[in-house]
């Protein structure tokens, strides 16, 4: 994990006696909601559009051999799935009657797994669970985010609210500080984006691999030097939910590329 420079984050932080600045809102409006992809350069945009050099299909491809694959107990993805999942996953993270909770697109093809399959979970960051998810997003490719955060997903999505205000770790910032008040800022050659997750599973650079969503938010926890949550952590699927509802409408782009 790259470190981020100390003094750059201080004077990120918004000075408390300044009024705020349009772009220092607490909210970003419908008119300025942005994709991170057009903060990119023009040569990795160009990469995550070409879908023969973009390293994330071959994620793709692993991910539809496994979902045409019986396994050992069950039967194949596909053969329940024939009509395919196309924009499903612009609809997650979405609350789930039989597991009477929450879940991303990860632990819907694990409830898969384990409930219509008989088989274990896969791990979370497995080859094999981003290559199905990867899969599965990529058929929402161009589809408007739209989850659903009434009913039964409200508190989660206010619980992921919560997490993305908090200030936290040694540098004490919070999400909403770089991606919501400084967004299109510069901070150690990257331009903050305003941190959406529609790219995810991304390929990203540094990684040299396809990620999950909450690979990157482990990455941010730690960039601010606070404790990162476990993979999978609910109060990360409530982070996901809230991310999903603030981009509603911004097109799903996995697998996106990043830097
Ligand atoms: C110190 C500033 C900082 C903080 C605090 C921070 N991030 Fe980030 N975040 C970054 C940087 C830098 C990147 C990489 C460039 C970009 O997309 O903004 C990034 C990337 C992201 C991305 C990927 C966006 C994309 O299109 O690829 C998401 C999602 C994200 N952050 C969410 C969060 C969440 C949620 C939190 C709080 C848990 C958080 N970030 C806290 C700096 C920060
Ligand atoms: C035996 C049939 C069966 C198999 C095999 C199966 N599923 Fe499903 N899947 C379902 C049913 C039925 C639902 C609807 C929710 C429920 O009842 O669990 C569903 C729901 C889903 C959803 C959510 C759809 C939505 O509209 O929200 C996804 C995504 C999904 N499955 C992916 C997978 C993947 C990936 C696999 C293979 C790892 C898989 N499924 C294997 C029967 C199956």
């Amino acid at each position: 994990m790259k470190r981020f420079a100390g003094a750059t984050l201080i004077a990120l932080i918004p000075a408390c006696s300044a009024p705020p600045a349009a772009e220092n809102a607490t909210e970003i409006a419908a008119e300025d909601i942005v994709s991170g992809s057009i903060f990119l350069t023009a040569e990795t945009r160009d990469l995550q559009e070409d879908n023969f050099a973009n390293p994330g299909y071959l994620w793709v491809d692993r991910g539809e051999a496994l979902f045409s694959k019986a396994p050992a107990s069950g039967e194949a993805c596909i053969t329940c799935h024939e009509a395919g999942l196309s924009g499903v996953a612009a609809t997650y993270p979405a609350y789930d009657e039989k597991a009477g909770r929450v879940l991303n697109l990860e632990g819907r093809i694990n409830q898969c797994r384990v409930t219509h399959q008989s088989e274990p979970a896969w791990e979370y960051e497995s080859e094999e669970l981003l290559s199905v998810t990867a899969f599965v997003a990529n058929q929402s490719l161009g589809a408007p985010v739209s989850v659903d955060v009434s009913g039964p997903a409200q508190d989660i999505y206010e619980a992921g609210r919560d997490y993305f205000q908090t200030r936290r770790g040694q540098f004490n910032l919070s999400c909403q500080q770089c991606h919501t008040e400084n967004w299109g800022k510069r901070l150690r050659g990257d331009t903050l984006s305003q941190g959406h997750g529609n790219g995810f599973p991304a390929y990203r650079l540094e990684w040299e691999s396809l990620g999950s969503l909450h690979r990157r938010l482990r990455d941010c926890d730690l960039g601010v030097r606070a404790e990162p949550l476990p993979y999978g952590d609910p109060l990360y699927v409530a982070v996901e939910l809230f991310l999903a509802a603030r981009s509603n409408g911004l097109e799903m782009e996995s697998p996106a590329v990043r830097r």
